[in-house]
């Protein structure tokens, strides 16, 4: 039972606050936390009618739950897809995901600027379970996209990529790519972890597929593991089906209730962060040590514009390229307020060294090639107070 109202007058905060309700029967404010593995039948008759698909039920909570059902509804709700299927982490989705890609025996189109992990599941499993798969340089292409062209009319199971990337802050148009997927009959997936639907939403602008470490901005409070995938009804019950229930990585219902607790104040928390972000970005670009900042909000980004076209607000991920790697470490190690850890959408400011951290198991070549310089800091700017903030980051610059 979605809110009463006429639709098309709902904003992007109404609908984050009252998201799909209705599972409870009593009417609570809060949905109740279905935790239970299985669930009984009356009769066998029923049993038939729920397996046969005649009457709505669930089965088992591996395929099915009605809190993460109520997630499930309120995210393909906010990213304006038909259907959506959740997922015990990001990295179970894009699992998912990409081995249902696999399945199809043809190649698999990545862009080079991904987040390690996926670039991991890419090395370490799909490529030794056989796939062919191919890196497309958004960087390279400028705004005539021919080497993703000639890429596309080769065919491929998908395409993959992120914008802002993780932790690069690249941009990809949208629209632009979206198009020339549909052209060529190729799915396109895009990981909106780092802008979350209060920022953009791929699907609006051609996308097949969202997907999300529900880890980050959507739970919002660094405490919980949580992902979900977003699109067409037939393409999620298709994933639902076979790679969410077989592989089984599958969302707990305590989880789904907090991320659906999380995404109430959404909209509210990405504005913050972004003015944040955006206050640091500008106070970092001006001063003498630092050699880079990666920021969409910033005019001399190479994605701003497209950004702007696409993005609601900038977020509250950034990156900072410093002279060396000795900088950058004594950089995170002079701040106190931005705590030193990888994550990020948190409502406290965490900061992380690719190269000693998240990227830390490739090589300095494999790294170059996805843009990651001993330099690089990123940065997850959080909820705290501007001006300490500011303060954190000018005190710990003075150590350079
Ligand atoms: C952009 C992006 N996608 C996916 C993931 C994986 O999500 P999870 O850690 O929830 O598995 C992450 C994690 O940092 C990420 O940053």
């Amino acid at each position: 039972m979605a809110m009463e109202g006429p639709e098309e007058q709902r904003g992007f905060e109404t609908e984050a606050v009252h998201g799909e309700e209705g599972i409870d029967p009593y009417r609570a404010l809060t949905p109740p936390i279905y935790m239970t593995s299985t669930y009984t039948f009356p009769s066998m008759e029923t049993v038939d009618r729920v397996l046969g698909g005649e009457e709505e039920g669930y089965v088992y909570s591996r395929a099915s739950n009605p809190t993460v059902r109520q997630f499930e509804r309120t995210m393909a709700l906010l990213e304006g897809g038909e259907e959506s299927v959740a997922f015990s982490s990001g990295m179970g989705a894009i699992a998912a995901l990409l081995l249902s890609w696999l399945k199809k025996g043809t190649p698999l189109l990545f862009s080079r600027h991904l987040y390690s992990g996926t670039r991991h599941f890419i090395e370490s499993m799909l490529i030794p379970l056989g796939a062919t798969v191919r890196f497309v340089d958004f960087r390279e292409q400028g705004s005539s996209y021919t080497r993703l062209e000639e890429e596309l009319r080769e065919g491929a199971a998908g395409l993959f990529l992120e914008t802002p990337s993780n932790p690069t802050l690249d941009i990809v148009d949208l629209a632009a790519v979206a198009s020339l997927c549909r052209t060529y009959g190729v799915p396109l997936a895009v990981d909106n972890t780092f802008a979350s639907p209060a920022l953009q939403k791929p699907l609006e602008h051609g996308a097949d597929i969202v997907i999300h470490s529900a880890t980050k901005y959507l739970g919002g409070h660094g405490d919980l593991l949580g992902g979900v995938a977003v699109g067409a009804r037939e393409t999620i019950q298709a994933l639902r089906a076979t790679e969410a229930s077989l592989l089984g990585a599958t969302l707990s219902p305590m989880n789904a209730w907090l991320i659906l607790r999380g995404i109430k104040t959404l909209a509210l928390r990405m504005v913050a962060h972004s003015v944040r972000a955006s206050a640091l970005a500008r106070l970092l670009s001006e001063k003498a040590p630092v050699v880079r900042v990666h920021y969409p909000g910033l005019p001399e980004h190479p994605g701003h514009e497209i950004a702007c076209r696409q993005m609601k607000g900038m977020g509250g991920m950034l990156a900072v390229q410093f002279a060396s790697g000795k900088a950058a470490r004594t950089f995170m190690d002079g701040l106190r307020i931005i705590r030193i850890g990888v994550s990020l959408g948190d409502p406290g400011s965490l900061v992380e060294h690719p190269s000693s951290m998240s990227h830390r198991g490739w090589s300095t070549e494999v790294r170059r090639a996805m843009g990651i310089e001993d330099g690089l800091v990123r940065m997850s700017v959080g909820l705290e107070s501007p001006d300490d903030l500011c303060g954190d980051v000018e005190a710990a610059l003075t150590r350079l």
